[in-house]
This record gives C-alpha cells, structure tokens and sequence, in this order.
C-alpha cells in the first residue's frame, strides 16, 4: 500500500497560510517531528507562504513555543529550519504563485520530484489559491498533492460546489481531505478490532446490540473563537464530520481488501442507509456561563463578545441515527458532541443488550466496549463475574486493555503525523472521499436548515456540567441504559 519508492526524489511541501494559527500550532510541529524522525524523504524542502512580509526567522520565533524540542535536539532542530523557506505572496495573483515555482524548482535536481501543498488557508481563499496551483505550481517530474483541511463548506450546496471546482482541477487522488480524527490511533484501531477478532464479528450486530454511543466532549468553549464557530456550530464542527467517520467505521461491512478505496467504498454503502436526519432526532444546546465556576467558566457562549447577540448556534448536540440495513436495523447510534463540559473525552460505547433468560434476578448488567480514543487510548470490555472468593455474588468487572499500562514503551504518533506521513506515502485509506462528504451532507444539510429557519433555541446546560440532562433523557429514549453501579479500580503498578 505505501510507497516509498519515491522517496529517493527531492520532495517539497509548500504551506500556504504559513503565517496563520493552523500552521503555527499545528503544521510546522508536525512536521518538525516528522523531520526529527527521520520518516520524510532525505530531500524534503519546506516553503512556508502567506501574504505576510517576514522572515524565516520570524515564522521560527513564532512557532518554536509549539514546537517541543528534547534536551540533545537542538542541532537537528538547526538542521530543519535550514530545509525551511518562507515566501511572502498574495493568494490571487498568478505572477506570484510563478514565482513560487520558480522558487520550487531551484530544489528539484534529478530526473524526478514531488510537491505537496498544504492549504491552511481561509476557506474564502480556497479557490484563487487551488486555481493558481493549478496553473503556475503543477510538479512537472513528479506528483502534484494538495492537502485540504474542512469546512468543505457549510451544506450540501456549498460543499458540492467545491467539490465540483476541486474536481475540475485535480484528479481524486491527489486531494487528501483531512478529517485528523482518522489520524487517531484508537480510531484506526476500529478496522483490527472489528475485523481481526472473531469474538466480535458474530456479536456485532441488531441481535445482541442495544445501542451504540458516540461521543466527544471538550473541557472548554469557544473562547474568543466564537466568531468562526458560531456561523457552524458543534453539528458541523464535530458531529457531521469526526463522529460520522468514527460511526462508519463501526457500522460499515468487512471490506474486501484493506485497499484504500474497498474500505472508503464500505463507509460510503452504510451511509447511504442513513436517512437525513430529522428535528426529532436531535437535541441541541448552547452552554451558559457558571456564577460558582473561576475565570473562563463563568462565561456563557453568548457572553464570548465575538459572538452575535442571542445566537441560537448550539454548543451541543445529541442526535440518534439508523442504519436502515439488515445488521442494524432498529439499532440507534447515538452522535453526542458539545463543549465547555466537564471533562475532555472522545470514546465509542457499544452497548450489548440484557440477557435473556436471566437466571440472576436482574442483577447482570450490560456489557459494555469502550473503546476510547482519547484521552488515553484504551479498550475496556464491562462484564459480570462472580466475585471472587465463598461468596457466590455476581460483581461488575471489565477486560482491560489500557495502552499505557500494556503498551508503556509505545509511542502513540499525534493524528496529524500520521496523516501527513500517508500523504507522503500517497496512502488515502485516511482520508476523506469525495462521496463520503457528499452523503456526510445529505443526512445532517435538512436539519441544519430546519434549525437555522425555524431558529430552534439550544437548551441551556451550565459550563462544566455533563450537558443538559435533557441528554440523558434523550439517551434513555435511544436505549442507553446507565446503571450508574459501576466502579472502576484502577490497577496498581507492579
Ligand atoms: P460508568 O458506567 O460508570 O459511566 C459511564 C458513563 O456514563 C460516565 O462516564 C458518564 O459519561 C455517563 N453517565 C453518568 N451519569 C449518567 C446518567 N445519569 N445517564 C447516562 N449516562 C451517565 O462507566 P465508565 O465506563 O465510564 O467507567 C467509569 C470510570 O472508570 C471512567 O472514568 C473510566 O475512564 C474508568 N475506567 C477506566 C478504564 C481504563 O482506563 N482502562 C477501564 C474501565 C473504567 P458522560 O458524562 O460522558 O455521559
Ligand atoms: C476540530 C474542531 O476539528 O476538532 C474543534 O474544529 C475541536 O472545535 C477539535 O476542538 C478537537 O480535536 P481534538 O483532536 O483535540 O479532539
């Protein structure tokens, strides 16, 4: 699948919004550590490009606090900023994207050579800047790549309008969209876990599955973000993007190879099972500041002042989701997202149904998978087991797979690493497809409409709370059930 053929070749990655936060806090980090690595091709040349008149070494001073560099690192740290370029130029004008090329091509000695662009810009900017690579930046000797991050607008309309200009100017297979929640180990974890484990496939479907929990919760608001954040919301922020991925590639059929494109052609099919989804389907909420809460957390979302004055833009999401085909039918997946909670937290729980034929007196609880991405990558299987000893009790235990516990000399690469990496390696198998995101729109653009129209008001949940426990009602309704007898003993270290 990969191919490191190439990688003998000169290679440039050209960032185009180089000056921005993205490329600061993100894609110079990313791609120190991949140079430190020694993963990137030998001859990798990096241009940083923006409007912004600075210099190299000014782009450095910016981004070296993200950047973190280990005690014994600092000459290889010297070496990667002399592999750094930065180029000042507009994002409309061709004369300067020629000179970019000209620029580009000092460094392509060789029969062969690549380039890769980057575009952490502006999504008003995304056109001028694609039709431009097109016409003055195209690699001659090698492959052209051109890495684009979301919104892929902002409903089906729009984001079929940029599919459209991107096709009339690229092939598919050099746009890699970034959705960095594919780049997430435990979320690549979900191919093995399903597919290489018999113990799982037979069980993995309407006849032992009661619901199936997706859910990703943030500590913090928008804090001063909320001017880009309000005109999308947490349903296309999070929702129709990270955990409709993370829900295709729980619900989707064996593919028939590990190829790239049978497994993107799997998550497309169960999409398509999927209707749009509707206002019942759905609660949503927005986050209002907490009087006993310190500094940030006595905030509202509407108190952000980057915020319009009484935005219905949820901060918060439930919605439940079926998958009309014969392995889930009747079984709802549960899309739960919002900010300023109370804890960081992305995880998939699948929920097993009661047993039947109890013969315990309704004391076995449901079996549960964790399966958590993140904050530390875990896998935890919730069983019953009689308590150990005279006793002939039954108690709640779990199988644990706790990465840092089992795998303590694994180094977990960052999502971004990865995925810029694969690009390298031209492997698409993480990233989003066309078709993907056009179904991705077909079932969240109704309820978006409805939402914005009928301006459906959010219900309020305190910052640092679990949510509005209109959630958990929803939850119950989606049959979630919480036991809430639980209790976890974490393990002690030997
Ligand atoms: P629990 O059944 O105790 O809790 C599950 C989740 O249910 C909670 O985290 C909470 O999440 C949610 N919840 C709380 N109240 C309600 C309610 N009224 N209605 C519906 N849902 C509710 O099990 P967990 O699997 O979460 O385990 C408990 C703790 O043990 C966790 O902190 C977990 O990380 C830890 N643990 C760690 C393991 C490991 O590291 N390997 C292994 C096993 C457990 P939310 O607020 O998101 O709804
Ligand atoms: C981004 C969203 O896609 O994902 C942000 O735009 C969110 O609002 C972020 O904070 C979460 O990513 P992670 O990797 O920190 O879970």
């Amino acid at each position: 699948m990969e191919n490191k053929a190439d990688f003998q070749y000169p290679h440039t990655f050209v960032l185009l919004g180089a000056s921005g936060d993205l490329a600061k806090k993100k894609i110079y980090p990313t791609i120190w550590y991949l140079y430190r690595d020694n993963v990137l091709p030998q001859n990798t040349k990096f241009i940083g490009y923006a409007r912004t008149k600075q210099t190299l070494e000014e782009v450095k001073e910016k981004s070296k606090k993200y950047m973190k560099v280990r005690p014994g690192e600092e000459s290889k740290f010297d070496q990667f900023w002399e592999a750094n370029d930065y180029l000042a130029g507009s994002y409309d004008r061709r004369i300067d994207y020629e000179l970019l090329n000209q620029h580009i091509s000092k460094y392509e000695k060789g029969p062969r050579a690549n380039r890769i662009f980057y575009l952490a810009v502006p999504p008003t900017v995304f056109e001028d800047v694609t039709v431009n690579i097109k016409n003055a930046c195209i690699a001659i000797k090698g492959y052209t790549r051109v890495i684009i991050e979301k919104p892929f607008g902002r409903d089906d309309v729009t984001s079929e309008k940029l599919s459209n200009h991107l096709a009339s100017l690229f092939k598919e297979e050099q746009i890699y969209r970034i959705d960095h929640y594919l780049g997430k180990e435990m979320v690549q974890n979900l191919l093995t876990i399903r597919f290489a484990n018999q113990i799982f496939s037979p069980s993995w479907n309407r006849e032992n599955i009661a619901s199936i929990l997706i859910s990703f919760k943030e500590p913090f608001g928008t804090e001063g973000r909320g001017g880009y954040f309000d005109s999308f919301g947490i349903i296309r922020d999070v929702m129709q993007n990270h955990l409709l991925q993370i829900l295709s590639l729980v619900a989707m059929e064996k593919p028939v190879t590990l190829n790239p494109d049978d497994i993107r052609d799997e998550k497309v099919k169960v999409l398509r099972h999927i209707k749009p989804i509707e206002l019942k389907d759905l609660l949503v909420g927005q986050y209002v500041g907490n009087p006993n809460g310190q500094g940030e957390e006595k905030l509202g979302y509407l108190d952000d002042p980057t915020v319009p004055k009484g935005s219905v833009t949820p901060t918060y999401a439930v919605a439940g989701i079926y998958i009309n085909n014969s392995r889930w039918q009747g079984v709802p997946f549960i899309l739960r997202c919002g900010k300023a909670l109370n804890e960081r937290k992305a995880e998939v729980r699948v929920q097993y149904k009661d047993v039947p034929g109890d013969i315990f007196e309704g004391h076995p609880k449901r079996n549960e998978l964790v399966i958590r991405v993140q904050p530390g990558e875990a896998l935890y299987l919730k069983m019953m087991s009689k308590s150990p000893g005279m006793k002939f009790d039954l108690m709640e235990t779990e199988l644990d797979l706790t990465y840092s516990m089992r795998y303590r000399e694994a180094d977990v690469p960052d999502a971004y690493e990865r995925l810029i990496l694969d690009v390298f390696t031209g492997t698409q198998m993480h990233f989003v497809r066309n078709d993907e995101l056009k179904e991705a729109w077909r079932i969240f653009t109704p309820v978006l409409q409805q939402l914005e129209e009928q301006h459906i008001q959010p219900v309020p949940y305190t910052y640092g709370s679990r949510g509005p426990p209109e959630a958990d009602q929803k939850l119950a309704e989606y049959n979630f059930k919480y036991s809430g007898s639980y209790k976890w003993q974490k393990p002690t270290l030997h």
